[in-house]
């Protein structure tokens, strides 16, 4: 029995470099994270998923491993992340790290003997050709690379790099290279993590099948047993950027991934906001197939890299990108948008608290990327996805208080200016404002974090006549209805649904509505308006245990 744990909590995604500087290096570091627990925990966090945080040249975010299992200096010691563990822990919260096992960096020592010695154990740690073979795989960064070969002078030799040409990929047909990731598994896992984002794994498992998918799936099921051995709640957390029929590969019984990331619904969520209509995200949830008992789905708005719509069709990818990166500058690899939320969303907070709502209504575990809470923008200034990584902002003193160090350390330039600059928007500034968007997403996901019947029940549409209104009921020990206008315009909803909600109480709404106990009573959704009612689990029982969090 795998655990209960990921589908009933909300994660973080925390990127440590951006987050909060301690040390006043003007680098965010793990103490930093430390320092901020409180600030989560008020938002209904339950696990922080931290962006990596191990040895790295950091030319890819830290992606790039070159040691596996330190703690990267510029965020600390062990001794620091025992210390975010054991914080974290005493809050009710979990920490989930990277598990980057498609590719190390060019300078890890495995790659540096490789190279330099045919006969060294670590050359078959990589893929090495005498001439670039065509294996059907295209470059991940299109337009940075245009090859996924590269020539080493000093092995005589190309290597296959799927993403970057300073990442080599790691050979994972080779037993000796999976033992060396299980052992990096059990460092993090003695060391008290719950569990790991599984970096490129959709490539990484077929890589294992020599080309094949469901060939490689022993990869999954190798590390899940392992990983379960030590930790038998650990999560493995996929991203599996993959069509809906192939998910299944991925979950198996129920003994390889236990959450797939869901590209495929992430992408039907900004096609229905695009539209403002509901119909894409019912016919996501159609084709999505039902995850074995004890898997399923994690859900995010934004992540730290491109909105990457490649599971929509050519013409609705266009559709969106012409709703939400109409200019050029906007989009990234041919393929996606590298904005974050709020701008593409023109900063209205209501819409913003509309999406956090419809997300934390799906079904599946919510991820919320740090800052979407109080609606962060991007610096289309910087390159490629770099444009979504700025630092966290916090207040509107000196360098938004996100560090007290000198702004040319910092790993990205802080947002200083226009709506979204440090010094109109901050954490600070939201706290205590009841129509803040941090002040909504806080009731939002302390709601949701109580609701188990969203994040392991039983979902089933609500018919709505509506286009613009997504209504969904889920089933557990209680039962939960959750309405989300995706239009700007109010809803007005027919009888079935006033007769649908019989019986049920108001938990959560975007303002003050009149009460739907009367069937005589219209039921109205404000423009991006959202209403959340249960049965079977009474408000104040849902207060208590929001309350209990805190
Ligand atoms: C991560 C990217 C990273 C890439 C290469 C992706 O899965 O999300 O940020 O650049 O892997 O490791």
């Amino acid at each position: 029995m795998s655990a209960e744990w990921p589908h009933t909590t909300v994660i973080y995604q925390i990127d440590p470099s951006l987050f909060s500087d301690r040390n006043d290096d003007g680098c965010g570091d793990l103490a930093g994270i430390v320092e901020r627990l409180d600030y989560l925990r008020s938002l209904g966090v339950g696990a922080l998923w931290l962006l990596p945080i191990f040895g790295s040249p950091f030319r890819d975010g830290g992606y790039d491993v070159d040691d596996h299992r330190i703690v990267a200096p510029r965020f600390g010691r062990e001794d620091d992340f025992r210390l975010l563990i054991d914080e974290a822990n005493k809050r009710g919260m979990r920490v989930i790290l990277e598990l980057v096992l498609q590719h190390t960096s060019e300078q890890h020592p495995w790659f540096e003997q490789a190279r330099q010695d045919r006969t060294s154990r670590y050359r078959d740690y990589f893929i090495w050709a005498d001439e670039p073979i065509d294996d059907g795989n295209q470059p991940i960064f299109p337009g940075v690379e245009d090859s996924i070969w590269q020539w080493d002078e000093q092995a005589g030799q190309f290597y296959r790099h799927l993403f970057y040409r300073h990442e080599p990929d790691l050979n994972l047909a080779n037993p000796a290279v999976v033992e060396e990731i299980e052992q990096i598994i059990a460092h993090w896992l003695h060391l008290g993590v719950a569990g790991f984002r599984l970096d490129a794994a959709s490539h990484a498992v077929e890589q294992a099948g020599g080309g094949n998918e469901e060939h490689g799936v022993w990869l999954l099921e190798r590390l899940a047993a392992h990983a379960r051995s030590i930790n038998p709640d650990c999560l493995l957390m996929g991203e599996v950027d993959v069509e809906p029929a192939r998910f299944r590969h991925y979950f198996g019984t129920g003994n390889r991934l236990q959450l797939a990331l869901d590209f495929w619904l992430n992408n039907h969520v900004f096609l229905a906001l695009a539209r403002a209509r509901a119909e894409p995200l019912w016919r996501a949830l159609q084709h999505r197939p039902a995850a074995p008992d004890g898997t399923g789905y994690a859900l995010w708005l934004r992540n730290h890299d491109e909105l990457d719509l490649e599971r929509l069709t050519e013409q609705e990818r266009e559709e969106v990108m012409q709703v939400f990166a109409p200019q050029p500058h906007m989009r990234a690899y041919g393929r996606g948008i590298r904005r974050r939320l709020a701008p593409m969303l023109d900063g209205d907070v209501r819409h913003q608290a509309l999406a956090h709502a419809l997300l934390a209504s799906l079904p599946g575990t919510p991820i919320i990327r740090y800052g979407e809470e109080i609606g962060m923008g991007d610096d289309l200034l910087r390159p490629e996805r770099l444009a979504v990584r700025t630092p966290m902002q916090w207040n509107a003193e000196r360098n938004g208080g996100f560090s007290r160090g000198t702004p040319k350390n910092f790993p990205a330039p802080l947002i200083d200016q226009g709506p979204f600059g440090y010094p109109m928007l901050n954490v600070a500034m939201q706290q205590e404002k009841p129509e803040s968007l941090l002040s909504r997403c806080q009731a939002i996901f302390q709601m949701r974090a109580v609701l188990t019947e969203v994040g392991s029940g039983t979902a089933h549409s609500l018919p709505c006549e509506h286009p613009a209104v997504f209504a969904i009921r889920h089933e557990g020990e209680a039962t939960t209805i959750m309405l989300a206008n995706l239009g700007r315009h109010p809803a007005a909803l027919e009888q079935t649904m006033i007769q649908a909600l019989q019986g049920f109480e108001e938990i959560l709404a975007d303002g003050t509505y009149p009460s739907p106990a009367s069937a005589n009573t219209a039921l109205t959704l404000n423009g991006f308006g959202y209403r959340w009612f249960r049965r079977g689990g009474s408000k104040q029982q849902q207060h208590r245990r929001a309350h209990q969090r805190q």
